[in-house]
């Protein structure tokens, strides 16, 4: 596929210990898989990310691990950055969220579901939530997130 008409995906996340780290790279390595052509993946720490990466994007995935009930501080950063400018912009924009929690994690998926209820995202795909121990079952569950979601995009579903 020529690259003026790739579809964009942004993967936005934050890790602390490195937890999130490695389930954003299997759905990082999802999304770029050779069985997606016609998709163009741009990575973002979370407290890096800009209004404008996300004006590029057709689709978003969103990580983070849980901390105190909620979702990261830096992934709250980045909502409170682009919350007001993108309002009326990027409703229907399609995300997907991956979370990685010691014990929990449900309270960073409702905090994240909150939000991006009020800019308008709409789930193209269930929350994966990765309580405790990496496993490769759990890195799998990622690939496939990011596999499914990037071809989702190619094909124009969302
Ligand atoms: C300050 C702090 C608060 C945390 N709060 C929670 C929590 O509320 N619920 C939970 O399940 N895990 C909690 N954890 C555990 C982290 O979610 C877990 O270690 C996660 O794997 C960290 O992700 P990371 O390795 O990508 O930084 C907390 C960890 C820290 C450091």
């Amino acid at each position: 596929m020529n690259a003026a008409d790739a579809r964009h995906l942004l993967v936005v996340y934050h890790s602390r210990s490195g937890g999130t780290q490695a389930l954003a790279d299997a759905a990082i390595a999802g999304a770029e898989s050779d069985e997606i052509d016609g998709v163009e993946v741009r990575v973002r720490a979370a407290f890096d990310a800009t209004i404008d990466d996300v004006r590029w994007c057709e689709g978003i995935v969103l990580g983070t691990p849980e901390n105190f009930g909620y979702m990261s501080g830096a992934l709250k950063d980045f909502f409170e950055r682009i919350y007001y400018a993108l309002l009326d912009e990027t409703r229907g924009l399609p995300y997907a969220l991956f979370v990685k929690g010691g014990h929990d994690g449900e309270g960073a998926v409702r905090s994240v579901e909150r939000i991006v209820t009020g800019l308008g995202w709409k789930a193209a795909l269930a929350p994966v939530l990765v309580v405790g121990e990496l496993d490769d079952a759990a890195l799998e569950r990622c690939h496939e997130l990011g596999i499914t979601f990037a071809a989702g995009l190619e094909a124009g579903v969302f």
